[in-house]
């Protein structure tokens, strides 16, 4: 039989794994959705995960262990010093990531905890490609202030600029001229841009960074959360990069910076870790110290050795570039789809998730009446489904004047657990959004009844304007 067209048929591709074990899922009713969504005050982050049915609130800690992980778990050796565990970490951290020191901490905040308070001194200014709220809080407690220097598009949903998460060097040289480069011991270089939209830096930009900053003496630190999801992108947009695996372009990303704080709940696979990696003795001493006071001994940082275990395989499994394609092709999977649908979307499609622009969504809305918090709720009672509000309320006050920071972007984000759902959820959360799309005109704004001093996201209470 003559073949026709074989060039241009589907190539599809499909999840590298099988499922092993499966966690049932709850489904509520709309009635127990609005008594649900009413007790949480509007916010998410207070529904309990009982009365969820599809959950985006966040990539983070949320990831399908592998069995390999699983089996790693039994192998914890759970000594209070010097763990088996902890040198498999280590050894993973080194190879993979090429630093030369590792301290383990809980979670990613731990490990920015301990780099501010080794780095940071009160007067010193800290760039980063945009803010992230821990990130940011703990340089401002430590005595610092941030400034954000990345370029403008990442502050333009409709922009579709292939890596929004680079750095505007220009805005680095003024803050240089304005403070003098004695007042900034370190950029803090975000891979992928989390607030932006899980956006990509280019080693094109870093690489510059690197030139530019060098000759003054001042640090990259890299915040390596989504260091290979980042790396996928460089892989896909950037000239010169097609043939190399995520392994290489990670290693080279890693080898352009000073060190790094890692949330290893997300690229890692884990449900809960982090590390603080370094290549400078010096600071690694002082850092080695203070891990002692918030989180446990250098060889375990307030984890269980069996938890550094599950890390050190999720590193590796994080870097194949077949779990790359299918954690990235997913989330491009869901953001095509409502697309189609005309909902407003950041793009380019990011790598963690769908970040809806809650501003064109809800155009009838003031950014004080918190637009993305309250399509975060409709979405939650349209379907069960549970996203996350990116916008006002999680940009906080400005820690000087006390007064609300008016973020560009006021977003909903629609965070992918790693290995978690089918495509089939994908498609009903697509028509879920849909659906409340359809209804926007109906939807109405909040007013925050209670307000936490930090990180006010996840606590803040809100009641339904009338
Ligand atoms: N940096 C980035 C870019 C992050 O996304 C996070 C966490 C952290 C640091 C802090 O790490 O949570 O382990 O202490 N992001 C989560 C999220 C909370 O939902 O985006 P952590």
């Amino acid at each position: 039989m003559e073949r026709k067209n074989v060039k241009t048929r589907k190539q599809s591709w499909a999840e590298p794994y099988k499922i092993k074990m499966v966690e049932l899922l709850k489904m509520t009713t709309p009635a127990q959705r609005q008594k649900a969504i009413r007790e949480a005050g509007y916010n998410t982050f207070l529904l309990k995960s009982e009365d969820v049915y599809i959950d985006l609130l966040t990539d983070s800690g949320t990831s399908a262990m592998s069995d390999r992980q699983w089996a790693g778990l039994m192998l914890g050796d759970e000594a209070y010093a010097g763990s088996r565990n902890f040198y498999h970490l280590e050894d993973a951290v080194k190879r993979r990531y090429g630093y030369k020191y590792v301290i383990p901490t809980h979670q990613g905040r731990g490990a920015e905890n301990l780099i501010s308070k080794s780095l940071i001194k009160p007067g010193h200014i800290i760039p980063g490609n945009m803010y992230f709220t821990t990130t940011r809080l703990h340089q401002e407690l430590a005595g610092g202030t941030f400034a954000d220097v990345i370029i403008d598009d990442a502050h333009d949903p409709e922009s579709d600029f292939p890596f929004k998460g680079n750095i505007d060097l220009n805005k680095v040289k003024a803050l240089i001229a304005k403070h003098g480069a004695a007042k900034i011991p370190y950029i803090c270089v975000a891979t992928t841009v989390n607030m932006a939209g899980g956006q990509p830096i280019s080693l094109t930009n870093l690489k510059a960074l690197r030139k530019l900053t060098l000759p003054y003496g001042i640090k990259i630190i890299l915040d390596m959360t989504r260091v290979a999801e980042n790396a996928w992108f460089i892989k896909e947009r950037e000239k010169g990069y097609a043939n190399k695996n995520i392994a290489e372009i990670v290693l080279e990303i890693c080898s352009l910076t000073d060190g790094a704080t890692m949330s290893a709940k997300k690229d890692c696979l884990v449900n809960i870790g982090g590390f603080l990696a370094l290549n400078d003795e010096s600071i690694y001493q002082e850092a080695s110290n203070l891990v002692v006071v918030y989180e446990g001994l250098h060889t375990y940082g307030g984890l269980a050795g069996r938890d550094m275990e599950a890390m050190a395989i999720g590193i590796e499994e994080s870097l194949q570039d077949e779990h790359m394609k299918a954690r990235i092709g997913q989330v491009v999977y869901l953001g095509e789809q409502l697309l189609r649908c005309d909902v407003p979307i950041v793009q380019p499609i990011g790598g963690h998730g769908i970040f809806i622009d809650a501003l064109r969504f809800l155009p009838q809305l003031k950014q004080d009446q918190f637009p993305a918090q309250a399509l975060a709720a409709e979405l939650y009672l349209d379907s069960g489904v549970r996203s996350m509000e990116r916008g006002i309320v999680s940009a906080g006050r400005d820690s000087k004047t006390g007064k609300n920071n008016y973020p560009a972007l006021e977003l909903v984000r629609l965070t992918i657990p790693r290995r978690v759902y089918t495509q089939a959820h994908m498609d009903v959360i697509a028509e879920s959004v849909e659906r409340v799309y359809r209804n926007r005109s109906k939807i109405k704004g909040l007013n925050m009844v209670f307000e936490p001093k930090y990180l006010r996201f996840f606590q803040a209470r809100f009641t339904k304007s009338v």
